[in-house]
């Protein structure tokens, strides 16, 4: 049974394995991709239904763009699909979306998608939903490295003040308010963290299951989160 009292606020997940369902089907991967979606779904009704805060998923990483020309545009072709027909239901269930990352290099008509799905949320104040796309830790750190240096540069920030809540401040989820998660789970078997939230996860129970992204169900979801709950209690303070 999951513990209402010990949800876990900020949740952050990595979406993998949707290639694998496809070509065990002997099918595309973007419809691998379709099915992730379909599931990605269900897991925010999920974490909503629970009081999750935070639900921040990697849906794009600065890596990804070695893939075909075929599978990433088909990613992107989801995005819009994915905001055409769902920013109304998410909308009224008070849902705001996010996006982090590097949004410069996503098309201008992803990025006025983007944009829309943004403003139509912005006003929310239920559960804060944050897709990564064209993001990578790395990126994301050498970015606030660089604000800092420009700090310093102009002679607003004097090098001996930085601090760890400086950096945070400075890193994408800093600017759009998310935790760091309580909790990361990675579906699909692989147990690395794949350049994803590096500098936020540092606290946070990991949690690796072996199904594919599209086999994730609200069920195992929420056998996660007791997995979770039971490894808070058997350790003691948060
Ligand atoms: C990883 O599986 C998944 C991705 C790179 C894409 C994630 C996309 C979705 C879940 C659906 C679209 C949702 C949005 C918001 C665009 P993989 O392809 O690396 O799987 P594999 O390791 O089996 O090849």
């Amino acid at each position: 049974m999951i513990d209402k009292n010990n949800i876990p606020a900020s949740i952050a997940i990595i979406m993998d394995g949707n290639g694998r369902w496809a070509t065990n089907r002997m099918l595309p991967r973007v419809v691998g991709h379709n099915a992730g979606m379909k599931s990605m779904k269900k897991i925010i009704e999920a974490a909503d239904d629970i009081g999750v805060k935070h639900l921040t998923v990697y849906a794009f990483s600065t890596e990804n763009w070695k893939r075909s020309d075929t599978e990433v545009n088909g990613i992107f072709k989801l995005l819009v699909k994915y905001i055409d027909s769902d920013i109304q239901e998410l909308s009224e269930k008070n849902v705001k979306v996010t996006i982090i990352g590097d949004r410069s290099r996503l098309s201008d008509k992803v990025n006025a998608k983007i944009d829309y799905a943004l403003e139509k949320t912005e006003a929310n104040t239920g559960m804060q939903f944050n897709i990564a796309l064209n993001y990578g830790s790395r990126n994301e750190i050498l970015r606030a490295v660089k604000t800092l240096g420009e700090e310093i540069a102009s002679g607003k920030l004097s090098y001996e003040n930085i601090d760890e809540d400086m950096i945070s401040s400075k890193l994408y989820t800093g600017e759009f308010n998310i935790p760091d998660p309580d909790l990361v789970i990675r579906t699909s078997g692989e147990i690395r963290l794949s350049n994803f939230l590096m500098w936020q996860l540092a606290y946070s129970e990991m949690i690796f299951v072996d199904d594919l992204w599209p086999d994730f169900t609200p069920e195992k979801f929420y056998e996660t989160i007791e997995e979770y709950q039971n490894r808070n209690r058997r350790f003691g303070g948060r």
